[in-house]
């Protein structure tokens, strides 16, 4: 099987598993996420053929998206291998997909990324900041019932994984403070570092004005 042919299939896998989603992680999630990663390999002269494939691949056993996390991982590793992937390559998407979600950087749990998982990790990321980040946590935060802002409610820090998924007194504003302002400096490949240092400056005008408007100083 070619190495375009088994991309389909796992754009496909996605599609099927993805297309319905409706919490930003749908397709233009993943698309968006895919290409990042095939300029971050670029960037690291790193093949682009597991970066991307991983990206595809990357939130469809998220414990957020699947009721069973297991029998998610055990269906994508069957499906890999009538696929042709061979058992290293299942390793390395297994193990990537497994390890860069956000949630596993609390708990002070320490992960040790492949270059495969570092590129896809900041590609990621680099999703969750910026113009397109300001919209997904909107997007996200609306979505689970969550308020704009309210200065009586502060962010939290040092969050364990449960409190970040305790979504009862979180805002969309402290969303920044609590996670989306701290990926720049989390961030693995020198491409993504530069394109952060952009994001972060977005995301912080906007917090500014966003103040500054609350407070009808603006
Ligand atoms: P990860 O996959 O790294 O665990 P998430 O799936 O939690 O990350 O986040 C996906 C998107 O939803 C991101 O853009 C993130 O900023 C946004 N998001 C996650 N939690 C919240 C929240 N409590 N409020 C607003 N946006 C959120
Ligand atoms: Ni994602």
């Amino acid at each position: 099987m070619k190495q375009e042919e088994q991309l389909v299939a796992v754009k496909e896998y996605t599609i099927s598993k993805l297309g319905q989603d409706t919490t930003g992680h749908g397709m233009d999630h993943i698309n968006r996420v895919v290409k990042m990663s095939k300029r971050l390999a670029a960037g690291e002269n790193v093949d682009p053929f597991l970066p991307m494939v991983a990206a595809y691949l990357h939130d469809t056993i998220d414990e957020k998206l699947v009721t069973d996390v297991p029998a998610a991982k055990q269906e994508l590793k069957g499906y890999l291998q009538q696929n042709a992937f061979t058992a290293d390559q299942v390793d390395i998407i297994m193990d990537v997909i497994d390890n860069i979600s956000f949630a596993h950087t609390l708990d002070g749990e320490k992960i040790q990324l492949s270059i495969v998982g570092q590129i896809v990790r900041d590609a990621d990321w680099l999703d969750a900041i910026g113009a397109i980040g300001i919209t997904r946590a909107i997007y996200y935060g609306g979505g689970h019932q969550e308020k704009i802002y309210d200065p009586q409610i502060k962010p939290r820090h040092n969050m364990s994984r449960e409190e970040y998924r305790n979504l009862a007194n979180e805002t969309i504003i402290n969303h920044f403070d609590e996670k989306l302002l701290h990926l720049k400096d989390m961030m693995n490949t020198a491409t993504a570092k530069k394109i952060a240092e952009h994001r972060q400056q977005v995301m912080k005008d906007y917090l500014a004005e966003f103040h500054a408007e609350w407070n009808a100083e603006k």
